[in-house]
């Protein structure tokens, strides 16, 4: 596995993310292997959020990790929130409460990074920025940042918020491009040049913040996994010739296209299924050409100018 630093944070954590979303169905010895292959390959970041099973993949996340006898210092816990049902709420009450009920599910006392999971149009910024100072000081978060956010929705937050974001969430994979997509066709009049985002891929780098891209293997939320879906064959067989080139599995090569990006994201897999889960660590040590990366960039159906 290899490690890069989570925006100016210092910390080294694994290039690959383990996401618990699909966590709460599993029974406690079904999630136990999952963390096992995780620490067998050097994934040491796991990503949660309060709203995941209704907070139960948190539970079942702390029961096999106590399970397996994972220490909590040798890995880092994410959690998000700011999702209720209805609606998105970063009020400062809503933050504290919500973040109390993170810990207490996974029986810790702090979590190294906590996300505002969705955009909350009514946010004050000031009240983020009191309850994240209270969260700090007490101990309870180590640092912060946000998901799904475009770069003025993050300026509006950190002229209050006096800590430095430090990641953000946003889906990218080689079947979800937006993110990268306008920025080929700049000065055009290409429906592609259509920003959608605010240049937030570029943003982050300048700021130095780190993309954590999820659902790499999804078209989008609705559409499901892309190997499953007609428009995406094509991908699917450049993929799956890459594989077979490099002698690893599909998951490992999405793994090492994303990683190529020079913007060091660390993409958050979902999968719990430790099979596949260690054959996408291999894709961590791939570095794919620029030619490889541009095959499989056009095979999903994507043009340059
Ligand atoms: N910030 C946000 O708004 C947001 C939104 C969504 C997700 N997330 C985070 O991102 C993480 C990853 O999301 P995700 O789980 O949707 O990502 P994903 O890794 O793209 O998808 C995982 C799912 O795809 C299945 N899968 C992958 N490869 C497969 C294959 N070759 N054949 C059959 N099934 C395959 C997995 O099944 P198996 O379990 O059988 O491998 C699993 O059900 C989440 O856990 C969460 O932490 C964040």
């Amino acid at each position: 596995m290899k490690y890069s630093s989570v925006g100016t944070t210092g910390i080294e954590a694994s290039r690959m993310i383990l996401g618990c979303m699909r966590m709460a169905g599993l029974s406690t010895q079904e999630a136990a292997k999952v963390l096992s292959a995780t620490r067998e390959h050097g994934i040491n970041f796991y990503d949660h959020a309060d709203i995941y099973g209704g907070g139960q993949s948190e539970k079942v996340f702390a029961a096999a990790a106590k399970e397996i006898g994972l220490k909590r210092d040798d890995i880092f816990l994410q959690s998000k929130v700011g999702i209720r049902k209805g609606f998105f709420d970063f009020s400062k009450d809503h933050i504290l409460t919500a973040v109390d009920g993170v810990l207490e599910r996974l029986e810790t006392d702090y979590l190294d990074f906590l996300l505002l999971h969705r955009p909350d149009t009514l946010v004050e910024p000031e009240e983020v920025a009191a309850a994240f100072e209270q969260l700090q000081q007490s101990g309870k978060v180590r640092h912060f940042g946000v998901s799904n956010q475009n770069p003025m929705q993050i300026e509006l937050l950190q002229k209050f918020v006096p800590m430095k974001l430090q990641a953000n969430q946003l889906q990218f994979g080689p079947a979800h491009t937006p993110m990268i997509d306008a920025g080929f066709y700049v000065n055009t009049l290409s429906d592609a040049a259509t920003s959608r985002d605010g240049s937030i891929l570029d943003y982050s780098r300048l700021h130095d913040m780190t993309i954590q891209p999820w659902s790499p293997f999804l078209v989008d939320l609705d559409q499901g996994l892309f190997i499953k879906h007609p428009d995406y064959q094509k991908l699917t067989a450049t993929l799956t010739r890459y594989a077979k080139t490099y002698n690893v599995t599909l998951e490992a090569i999405v793994m090492a296209w994303i990683l190529r990006h020079p913007a060091k994201m660390q993409p958050i897999a979902g999968s719990m299924n430790p099979e596949r889960i260690s054959g996408m660590v291999r894709g961590t040590e791939i570095e794919l050409s620029r030619e490889e990366w541009y095959d499989i960039y056009l095979s999903a159906g994507n043009s340059l100018p």
